[in-house]
């Protein structure tokens, strides 16, 4: 196929992510040849609710845990090289094509302000080399960590490699489960930060479901039909969270419907919908403040990630900031792919011996190359081209 032959430059990656909202998984088929990463393909796959379901409850401490998490660890992995085999075959590409795979895994607990602060994802990368034959790279947060960093976030770096501009100051604002923010001066001399602002979709989510057994709140819908109760946007916000400067980074182990709960006790009067529509605009002004505060010069805020698709929470954004708030599509990157596409050239870092973090945005005590490899079995004789 001499089209497809012309387009691929032998830099080809896989990024496979799957967020706090767990909602389901991302894999991107990334070229970095010539010098943008160029998406070749994508492919999406929700989660089965039950391995949800596994996967949230392990997020909060609970009985059994080791064997719960041994059995996840397996299942998560299979779901990733699934997603992998899907994602070859809309494409057309042969596993002996790509370089690598870069495997976020799947949060399941997040504790950088623990006494021993650790951080878990898993999705075992044992598995997914030998069911897929592609080498991989896991395991991205954990060095950064034994740094002295956060371990989070790590999007940062490939946001400053292919999203800085020289003229304009510009925010990147991913609206995942949670919400983080890399922010990039004009000043190629001025250095880069980052962090996570709180909430984006974390507490929308939760709320809806308990209330109303819906996933999530499609396009903001059931927010709009809601009142803002200022009282409890302000006593949220009071939150020490926010106040904390950074680096500093989160997840839904604090963000969760417990963490909410403490501010409804006694307050059985609020409507359900007045109370997303108060979780809708805790995201937008905690991000609005944390943008004010720590980048008041910004002239555009890039957005992305699944909360891009909420009208309301864009709407806020806007109207709030000082500044252009538009989508990565902009700027032709898929806004739902960033991320996989983030991970795929973490994998390319690592395997070219380059640092992965950004120690302005993590905290950690100096760059390091990120992950471990986890190589291919290959037998040479399956590497030969028929074509050839
Ligand atoms: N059509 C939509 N309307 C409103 N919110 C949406 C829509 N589609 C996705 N979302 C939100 O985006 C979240 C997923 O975003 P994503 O960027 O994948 O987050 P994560 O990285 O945490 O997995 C969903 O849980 C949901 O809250
Ligand atoms: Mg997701």
């Amino acid at each position: 196929m001499p089209d497809r032959e012309a387009r691929i430059s032998g830099e080809l990656y896989i990024g496979l992510m799957s967020g706090t909202s767990v909602d389901g998984i991302d894999a991107a088929l990334v070229d970095f040849e010539p010098s943008r990463p160029k998406l070749l393909g994508h492919c999406y796959q929700p989660w089965p609710q039950a391995i949800r379901d596994r996967l949230k409850k392990l997020s909060q401490p609970g009985d059994n845990e080791i064997e719960q998490l041994g059995h996840a660890d397996i299942a998560v992995a299979n779901h990733f090289a699934d997603v992998v085999s899907e994602l070859l075959r809309q494409t057309g590409i042969k596993p002996w094509q790509t370089r690598a795979i870069g495997s976020h895994g799947q949060t399941v607990r997040h504790r950088p302000g623990a006494d021993h602060p650790f951080t878990l994802q898993i999705g075992d990368p044992n598995q997914l080399a030998e069911k897929t034959g592609i080498t991989v790279v896991a395991d991205f947060r954990r060095r950064d960590m034994a740094a002295g960093g956060e371990g989070a976030p790590l999007a940062p770096a490939f946001h400053a490699a292919f999203l800085r501009s020289s003229v304009e100051y510009r925010v990147i604002l991913n609206l995942g489960g949670i919400a983080n923010i890399t922010l990039l001066p004009a000043d190629p001399k001025t250095g880069i930060i980052g962090f996570d602002t709180g909430p984006a979709n974390t507490l929308m989510d939760a709320w809806i479901h308990y209330s109303q057994q819906h996933r999530f709140d499609a396009h903001g819908a059931w927010a709009a039909r809601g009142q803002v109760i200022s009282e409890l946007l302000d006593r949220l916000l009071d939150d020490n969270y926010f106040k904390r400067p950074p680096p500093k980074s989160t997840g839904p182990e604090l963000f969760n419907l417990d963490w909410l709960n403490q501010y409804l006790v006694n307050q059985s009067n609020y409507r359900p919908e007045d109370i997303q529509a108060s979780l809708c605009a805790l995201s937008s002004h905690s991000i609005i403040q944390a943008i004010n505060q720590y980048a008041p010069d910004c002239e555009r805020v890039i957005c992305c990630g699944g909360g891009t698709r909420n009208p309301v929470l864009m709407q806020q954004l806007q109207q709030g900031l000082d500044a252009t708030v538009e989508t990565t599509a902009e700027h032709g990157i898929d806004p739902d792919q960033i991320e996989a596409m983030a991970f795929a050239w973490l994998a390319r870092q690592t395997l070219q011996h380059l640092p992965g973090n950004l120690p302005d945005v993590t905290g950690a005590h100096h760059p390091v190359i990120l992950g471990g490899i986890y190589q291919a079995w290959t037998n040479d004789s399956e590497k030969v081209d028929p074509a050839c």
